[in-house]
């Protein structure tokens, strides 16, 4: 089956979070079970292209003003995948994916939809896939365009399409009068499709208009479906709720692994921890933290700073968090507020808690190697992919029960030596608190840890299992499209099964 994969990050060519860490390798899970994988992207500016050729020269995409030009030039085929970029400089040759420190950028509808447009228009000279997966607002007029302008296409007849929410926080909003300006028609604007309390809401086009509905676990699709964490799409995701499905994302171990980690001071497995100590060193020295006991708990954090993570908590509870034996080493960049909090922090217990503002992917991995714990108290967490890269690298995660969080770590149990790490669930700085002082507790009995260590180690996260489950969503939306099967109607569910780890 041809599946083309339409995303706005992929690793290794752009990056601002998980999203691009699936984008890079759940495509190549596909195409390594046999399946034709294309993946589309924007070309940024650091998107870096060894050897770009121009595969489509010109694609006319209309706007209400003037037709804008774009250009579609192929990155090479990897691992069984080809990729291709859209190219449209005035667009997306830009110091970063999204927007700065002080917001978005003011024509993101214009950039996004430019490059859906081009997307579906570039499909049809170099091949229509049977499936379209979309990820994020940034991808959502892709279905949105299939099931209105491009309804009587007839490149597109049987094309399915399947959109992965990756996070209900972001959803792509803008005033109305962006439809005209992008040529979409007013019936849009209605309730039932992409108006949103007076605005265009992308990702609600894309849930109504997308043959199947999936997110990043099992949880989350639960969650979303409430109005705690629908952010006002519950009722539109409820709707549908047959054919909406949590698929849990996998991780690359050849990127994330101490036993294969090109980043880390020393390499280790469950088998030989001795590395470990080493890499500890190392990072308390690119933090600039000195003379601090080896046996000192180190606790980190890898994180885009932004309200979803959590980290007004690790304010509320600071100044006690300080009076415990431990080091708190923070690497993360992104909300102004977040910086400065981390940054303060740093300046009020400079031996406690060591902060790197930065996006910096060396750090990030002598993090997960280096620490012995790693915490993400998150609001809300779709899949989250740090706590899963710590259980391999035996950094035991301190989370909070929410998404993803709750659906790959298991609490630690002394007494039967199972479980792989420390959960809360309320929503408190002294819940919070409570549990990272039981881990800094159980930290003490190094023999037991080292059993909490290994089975976090031991875990198998890897792609297989949830690539699986993505062929048979697609497998179902083939047989809806065709229309082959009495039994399958669009709103039938498809009774996956939950994967076990
Ligand atoms: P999210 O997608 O919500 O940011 P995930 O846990 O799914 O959260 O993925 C985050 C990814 O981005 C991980 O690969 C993590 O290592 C990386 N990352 C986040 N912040 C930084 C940073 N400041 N420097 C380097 N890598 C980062
Ligand atoms: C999002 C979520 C994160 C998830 C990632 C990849 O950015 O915040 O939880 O792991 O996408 O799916």
């Amino acid at each position: 089956m041809h599946i083309a994969f339409v995303a706005s990050e992929c690793v290794p060519f752009s990056k601002t979070g998980g999203l691009a860490d699936v984008v890079g390798a759940l495509p190549r899970a596909l195409a390594a079970s046999g399946h034709q994988v294309s993946v589309y992207l924007p070309r940024y500016r650091q998107t870096k292209l060894t050897d770009a050729q121009t595969v489509v020269r010109s694609i006319t995409v209309p706007f209400d003003d003037r037709y804008r030009f774009c250009s579609v030039v192929t990155g090479g085929g990897h691992s069984g995948v080809q990729f291709y970029f859209v190219d449209y400089p005035p667009y997306f040759d830009r110091d970063a994916l999204y927007g700065t420190p002080n917001g978005d950028y003011p024509d993101n509808a214009e950039r996004f939809a430019l490059f859906s447009r081009a997307v579906l228009e570039a499909s049809k000279i170099l091949g229509v896939p049977h499936v379209f997966h979309c990820h994020d607002w940034q991808s959502a007029l892709v279905p949105v365009l299939l099931r209105t302008q491009y309804a009587e296409d007839p490149a597109f007849r049987d094309v399915g399409t399947v959109f992965t929410i990756h996070n209900m926080g972001y959803q792509g909003l803008f005033p109305p009068d962006i439809l005209p300006l992008l040529t979409l028609p007013w019936d849009l604007f209605t309730i039932s499709r992409m108006e949103f309390f007076g605005n265009v809401n992308f990702l609600k086009g894309a849930l109504v208009e997308s043959d199947y509905v999936t997110t990043v676990s099992r949880k989350y699709s639960q969650e979303i479906q409430t109005t705690e964490y629908g952010f006002g799409l519950e009722g539109v995701l409820r709707d549908r709720a047959a054919t909406v499905t949590g698929i849990l994302n996998g991780v690359d171990y050849d990127e994330w692994s101490p036993q294969a980690d090109k980043f880390i001071a020393a390499r280790y497995s469950p088998q030989d921890l001795t590395g470990k100590a080493k890499c500890k060193q190392d990072l308390l020295a690119s933090f600039d933290v000195t003379g601090a006991d080896p046996s000192t708990p180190v606790i980190g954090i890898v994180s885009r700073f932004a309200a979803q993570k959590g980290f007004d908590l690790i304010s509320q509870i600071a100044d006690r968090l300080a009076r415990e034996e431990m080091i708190l080493v923070a690497l993360g960049a992104g909300d102004k507020p977040y910086e400065e909090m981390f940054q303060r922090l740093h300046k009020q217990f400079p031996r406690k808690i060591a902060v790197k503002v930065a996006y910096d992917n060396a750090i990030a991995h002598k993090i997960e190697a280096g620490s012995d714990m790693f915490l993400m108290p998150s609001k809300y967490e779709p899949c989250g992919l740090n706590q899963i890269y710590s259980l391999k690298y035996g950094t035991v995660p301190v989370v909070r029960a929410t998404g993803g969080l709750d659906d790959t770590i298991e609490p630690w149990d002394a007494r039967t030596g199972k479980g792989t790490g420390f959960k809360f669930t309320e929503y408190k700085g002294e819940a919070l608190l409570l549990t990272i002082k039981e881990a800094l507790r159980a930290f003490r009995d190094q023999d037991s840890w080292k059993t909490l260590m290994r089975n976090g180690m031991n875990k198998d996260f890897s792609w297989n299992a949830s690539a699986r489950e993505y062929a048979r969503v697609y497998d179902r939306v083939r047989l809806m499209r065709a229309g082959s099967s009495s039994q399958v109607r669009r709103n039938e569910a498809i009774d996956l099964e939950p994967i076990t780890h």
